[in-house]
């Protein structure tokens, strides 16, 4: 079978398309023939060797996938060949097909075509995991987004107006502020060319932002976090700009609000049950059409290396899909 391996850290073009032995399913596992893997800024880091988890050599990148079981292993019940199923894997997903273990898999509804359900689990499960878990967010209050037009950004967007709250979106360029407003943003901040402290401030009012989604960093976290409201939770979601800012703690004094870290892996790892319950009602709601699941491009698996681009460039507007 075809996959994309990463045989030493680097560049998306030092990625390779080898051949390789089909996989079996051993005690616990099944085997899922991949349709489509969602990428995410994080698969960028993985093969650069700069994320916190270094896969042995070699390995495919690929966080999460949608596809169909095709074989079980010994004494496996609980799914057949042929459901359809959507899962996180951290890494290994770029291929044909990957046994896998079976409590990671969750069931995909037929109305949820492969390509945007591929992009679902990390993306909006950290979203919700973000607002509703560790941001406490509720009806009413005010909500900023950075990197408002990325995977995470859009998504929380999405999350954000169905929990009831005004969103206020903010990213570095109009095109990407205008697919923000699409998905429901209320109102926009372009940070490329404005001062985002100043925006935040005037439309936070004398009350301020309640809660900062911040997948950014680097010089906007304290922007954004002098914005913030009394009690207001600013969510540490990742430094997509590259820099880990360190804040000025006696913000915190002043604001009583707190810094809050999000952190989807461990959550998925410490709480598999509230995570497959999430993920499950999150599936449910993008069959319905309640979430968009937007595609930025569908690139095909020898195509990996330009997909990953799509993120690296800061071009990507949504998903960024690799179909198997
Ligand atoms: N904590 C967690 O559990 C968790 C889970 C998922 C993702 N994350 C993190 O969240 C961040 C976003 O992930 P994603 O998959 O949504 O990424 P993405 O789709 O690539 O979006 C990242 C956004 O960051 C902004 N950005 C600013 N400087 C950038 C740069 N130098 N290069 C690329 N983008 C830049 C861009 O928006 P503008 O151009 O508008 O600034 C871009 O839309 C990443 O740091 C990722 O590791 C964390």
């Amino acid at each position: 079978m075809k996959a994309i391996l990463c045989t030493r850290f680097g560049a998306p073009d030092d990625l390779e398309l080898a051949d390789i032995a089909d996989p079996v399913a051993g005690p616990g596992e099944v085997v899922v023939r991949i349709a489509a893997v969602g990428l995410n800024f994080f698969d960028t880091l993985l093969v650069a060797g700069k994320y916190q988890k270094k896969p042995p050599f070699p390995f495919s990148p690929g966080g999460e996938f949608a596809g169909t079981v095709e074989s079980l292993g010994p004494g496996m019940t609980g799914f057949a060949a042929g459901d359809r199923v959507i899962g996180y894997c951290t890494y290994g997903a770029a291929r044909e097909r990957m046994a896998i273990d079976a409590q990671k898999l969750i069931g995909l509804p037929m109305a949820l075509d492969f390509k945007r359900a591929a992009g679902l689990t990390i993306t909006y499960g950290t979203g919700y995991h973000a607002l509703v878990d560790r941001g406490e967010l509720k009806s009413g209050e005010t909500l900023a987004v950075l990197g408002a037009a990325g995977g995470v950004g859009l998504a929380a967007i999405e999350l954000g107006k169905k929990l009831g709250a005004r969103v206020i979106a903010c990213a570095s360029t109009d095109d990407k502020l205008a697919l923000a407003r699409l998905h429901g943003a209320d109102e926009v901040v372009n940070y490329g060319r404005d001062d985002l402290r100043m925006a935040l401030k005037q439309r936070g009012g004398d009350h301020g932002i309640d809660v900062i989604f911040d997948p950014v960093g680097a010089s906007l976290s304290e922007a954004a976090l002098r914005a913030i409201a009394w009690k207001g939770r600013h969510l540490v979601i990742g430094f997509a700009a590259g820099e880990i800012p360190r804040l000025p703690l006696n913000l915190t004094l002043l604001k009583g609000c707190d810094v809050r870290g999000v952190y989807f892996g461990e959550w998925v790892r410490l709480e598999p049950a509230q995570y497959k319950a999430c993920i499950s009602r999150l599936a449910h709601w993008a069959a319905k059409g309640e979430l968009e699941c937007h595609i930025d491009c569908v690139y095909p698996l020898p195509e990996m290396p330009q997909a990953l681009k799509r993120l690296t460039q800061r071009t990507a507007m949504g998903k960024v899909i690799v179909e198997v």
